[in-house]
């Protein structure tokens, strides 16, 4: 697996607070099968200044560490970005892409999106990135208005979803909307978001066994691996998600069928 998104860096935001934290959570993602990572340091202004060189040198710091304990994982570059004003022009200039694509990951309040929020996101793709929302199933707006997601996802942005969203980790109502987006064929990605280990729990494992059991394996690889691995490529991520619905929207028709013969 490839986990595009985790808080690993130590100290650069509300993350791993140390080193020896952040050789613990890789342990534990290499014990659920990940094998490589995108270190994703949240970017607000005024709250988490981090930048390319800040970045960079952490995972230099990180790297060495992975050799001392030879650990069996890879880092890669990345950030998730807060949407405000004049992100476009800090991304360029920082370079807060994902891995050296054409990738940015970006989040918002939960609340409510900024009032430009389609306008941020459509600039972002006339400057030649492709925008992926980070943990799509927590936003408010999403649970009121499905239509809007669906709206989002026509305009070419990815949706990438926590693991233990799933799970409700988050509560029921983004427990309701994270399988509401998976049997609409609305994700492209599903990764950890890991901020520590006495936080939300790593549920990668938990997840890929989900989609195999409800879905069916192909559609784990998929979201876990197959399009982690395009990203890092940057190679273009094809919506060719909803095949891998036709065996769970077949099976609920023979349900319906075996329960309509139950009636007569
Ligand atoms: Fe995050």
């Amino acid at each position: 697996m490839i986990d595009i998104h985790t808080h690993i860096l130590p100290g650069l935001d509300d993350g791993s607070t140390n080193i020896k934290e952040s050789i613990d959570i890789l342990k534990e993602l290499i014990s659920q099968g990940v094998e490589e990572i995108i270190a994703t340091p949240h970017i607000i202004s005024g709250v988490y200044d981090n930048n390319k060189k800040i970045i960079e040198d952490k995972i230099k710091e990180l790297n060495s560490e992975i050799i001392t304990h030879n650990l069996p994982i890879k880092i890669h570059k990345g950030a998730e970005l807060y949407c405000e004003p004049n992100l476009i022009e800090k991304t360029k200039r920082e370079e807060l892409n994902l891995a050296g694509s054409k990738y940015i990951l970006i989040e918002s309040d939960m609340q409510r999106f900024p009032d430009n929020f389609e306008d941020i996101l459509y600039q972002f793709q006339i400057a030649g990135y492709t925008p992926i929302l980070a943990h799509a199933e927590r936003f408010i707006p999403f649970m009121n208005d499905f239509n809007y997601l669906l709206d989002i996802i026509n305009r070419g942005i990815l949706l990438q979803m926590n693991c233990s969203s799933l799970f409700g980790d988050y509560g029921d109502n983004v427990k309701k909307l994270s399988h509401k987006l998976l049997q609409n064929g609305c994700v492209h990605f599903i990764a950890s978001d890991v901020h520590g280990l006495n936080k939300s729990p790593i549920m990668l494992k938990e997840a890929y066994q989900f989609l195999s059991e409800n879905f069916n394996e192909n559609l784990a690889k998929l979201l876990m691996d197959e399009n982690p691995k395009r990203l890092i490529q940057n190679e273009e991520i094809e919506n060719m998600i909803e095949d891998y619905y036709v065996e769970e929207k077949t099976r609920q028709t023979l349900k319906e069928k075996i329960k309509n013969i139950f009636r007569i």
